[in-house]
C-alpha cells in the first residue's frame, strides 16, 4: 500500500539545549503521532546558517541570529506524516514567543522574538530543500511504525 506522507525539518535550538526542554520537545511530535525518520546533534556552521537564514540576510538581526544559532549544538529532526508541514507549523505557533498561543511549544517556552526554541519548515518546497540541506539521502531511515494503524484511518492511509 502506497501511502502520502510530508515530511518536514525540525530544529531544536540552542536555547533549548540550554534550558533542558529537549526530551519534552521531541516528545511533543512523538505523542501528536509524527514519525521520526531522522535525528542527529550537530554544532550548525555559520555557511549553513547563512543559507538557510538567507532571507533574512538584510535584516538588522541577521548576524545576531547566525551567532545564537551557531553558539553551541542544536538537534536536527526530520519528521514524517500526513499534512506533517501545517501541523508542525501549528504545534510551533507564533515566531513572537511572547504572542503565541499557550500550547504552543513557542506559546509554552518562549518569551522572545529570535530565542524562540524551535525552527520549523514553513511549506513542502521548503521543506523538501530545507531536509536536503542538513540530512544526506542515508540517514533517513525507513521503517514500520507499529502505532501506525492507530494514528491513522483506513481511508487516510490509502
Ligand atoms: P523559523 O523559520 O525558525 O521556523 O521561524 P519562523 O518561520 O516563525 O520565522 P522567520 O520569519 O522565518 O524567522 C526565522 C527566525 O529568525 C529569528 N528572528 N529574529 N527580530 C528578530 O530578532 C528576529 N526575527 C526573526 C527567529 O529565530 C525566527 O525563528
Ligand atoms: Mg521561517
Amino acid at each position: 500500500m502506497q501511502v502520502q506522507m510530508e515530511r518536514t525539518l525540525v530544529i531544536i535550538k540552542p536555547d533549548a539545549l540550554n534550558r533542558s526542554i529537549v526530551g519534552e520537545i521531541i516528545s511533543r511530535f512523538e505523542k501528536k503521532g509524527l514519525k521520526i525518520v531522522a535525528m542527529k546533534m550537530q554544532r550548525l556552521q555559520e555557511e549553513k546558517l547563512r543559507e538557510h537564514y538567507g532571507k533574512h540576510k538584510d535584516k538588522d538581526f541577521f548576524n545576531d541570529l547566525i551567532k545564537y544559532m551557531s553558539s553551541i549544538p542544536s538537534v536536527l529532526l526530520v519528521l514524517e506524516g500526513k499534512e506533517a508541514v501545517d501541523v508542525v507549523r501549528k504545534m510551533t505557533g507564533n515566531t513572537v514567543g511572547r504572542k503565541a498561543e499557550p500550547g504552543t511549544i513557542r506559546g509554552d517556552f518562549s518569551m522572545s522574538v529570535q530565542v524562540n526554541i524551535v525552527h520549523a519548515s514553513d511549506s513542502a518546497e521548503e521543506a523538501k530543500r530545507e531536509v536536503r540541506r542538513f540530512f544526506s539521502e542515508e540517514e533517513i531511515q525507513h521503517y514500520s511504525k507499529l502505532d501506525f494503524d492507530w494514528v491513522y484511518s483506513s481511508d487516510e492511509k490509502k
